[in-house]
Parts: C-alpha cells; sequence; structure tokens
C-alpha cells in the first residue's frame, strides 16, 4: 500500500517534475482519499475496525508527500494538491459507495480544468468543498 499509494506517487512526480516546470501553469493532483485525513481520523470521523490500517497510513503519507511538494514548488508554477475522488463504485470501492467512476471522472476533468494556483497544498473533495488535513 505504501509503495503503491506514497512511493509510487513520488516516482510518478520525479518523471513528470521536468516536463511540468516548462508549462507556464502546471497543476501536481495526487489522488488520494478522505481516509487519509489525519484531523477526521483524530475525530473519530470513520468509527473503529470499519476501514483498513494498511490504506489509511498509506494515504495520510501521501498527504504529506503532497504537502512536501507543495512547499517545495511553491511559486514556481506548479500546484500541488490532494483530492478525494468521492465514494465510488469500482473494484477497490468502500462498503458505502454511492458514485458512478463516470461521475467523477467528470467532476475531475471539471476541477483540472478550473483550478487555479489557489489549490496549492490543499485537499479537496470532488463533492464536498475541502477536507481538513
Ligand atoms: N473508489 C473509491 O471510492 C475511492 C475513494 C477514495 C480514493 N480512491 C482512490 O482513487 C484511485 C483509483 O481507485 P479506484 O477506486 O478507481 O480503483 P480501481 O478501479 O480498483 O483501480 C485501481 C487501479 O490501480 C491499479 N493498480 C493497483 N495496484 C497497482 C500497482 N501495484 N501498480 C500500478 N497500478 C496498480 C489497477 O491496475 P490494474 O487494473 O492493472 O490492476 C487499477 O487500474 C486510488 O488511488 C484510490 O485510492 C478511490
Amino acid at each position: 500500500m505504501f509503495d503503491l499509494h506514497c512511493t509510487g506517487v513520488m516516482r510518478c512526480t520525479r518523471a513528470a517534475l521536468p516536463y511540468l516546470r516548462r508549462s507556464q501553469r502546471a497543476l501536481l493532483l495526487n489522488v488520494s482519499s478522505r481516509l487519509g485525513s489525519l484531523k477526521r481520523n483524530a475525530g473519530g470521523y470513520f468509527g473503529t475496525g470499519r476501514f483498513s490500517y494498511d490504506y489509511r497510513i498509506a494515504k495520510a503519507a501521501q498527504n504529506m508527500l503532497t504537502l512536501c511538494l507543495s512547499a517545495e514548488l511553491a511559486g514556481s508554477g506548479v500546484s500541488v494538491c490532494a483530492l478525494h475522488p468521492g465514494r465510488l463504485k469500482t473494484e477497490t470501492g468502500a462498503d458505502d459507495a454511492d458514485t458512478s467512476p463516470g461521475e467523477a471522472a467528470e467532476r475531475l476533468l471539471n476541477f483540472v480544468r478550473t483550478a487555479t494556483p489557489e489549490v496549492n497544498g490543499r485537499f479537496f473533495d470532488l463533492f464536498d468543498g475541502e477536507i481538513p488535513w
């Protein structure tokens, strides 16, 4: 999980960054999860035992990577943010999944098209505003 959701994101970022730096306005959007929010976990938002430890830990690590990158790249023209794509009915979706991947994909495209540099260092929910880290 850690290799996929955190180290994998690091590897992709390393590969893409030289190209992103050539853009006037680039966006590095890390697909995270509501389950990686430390604040929500600390607030008991997800109860106990329902969601796997390894996934939550991996997404929390990815979120920290997003924050590190957003600080490092601030002012460089490359914005970095995290995005929870919704509770999607996919193979790996949670038992409370209620949204089609197609609907999320449309919203994601719109998010990317309209994103401004102000998204840097922030964590968004495609369906419900902003998520606390
Ligand atoms: N579904 C949700 O409700 C939900 C909620 C929050 C966040 N997310 C995030 O959204 C992203 C996409 O999830 P999804 O629900 O669309 O899942 P999905 O439909 O199950 O697709 C997962 C994808 O990840 C690929 N994958 C799995 N292990 C891999 C590995 N070790 N190396 C490279 N690729 C690997 C799979 O490739 P193959 O098809 O080749 O196996 C597949 O294309 C994930 O980052 C997930 O954490 C999903």
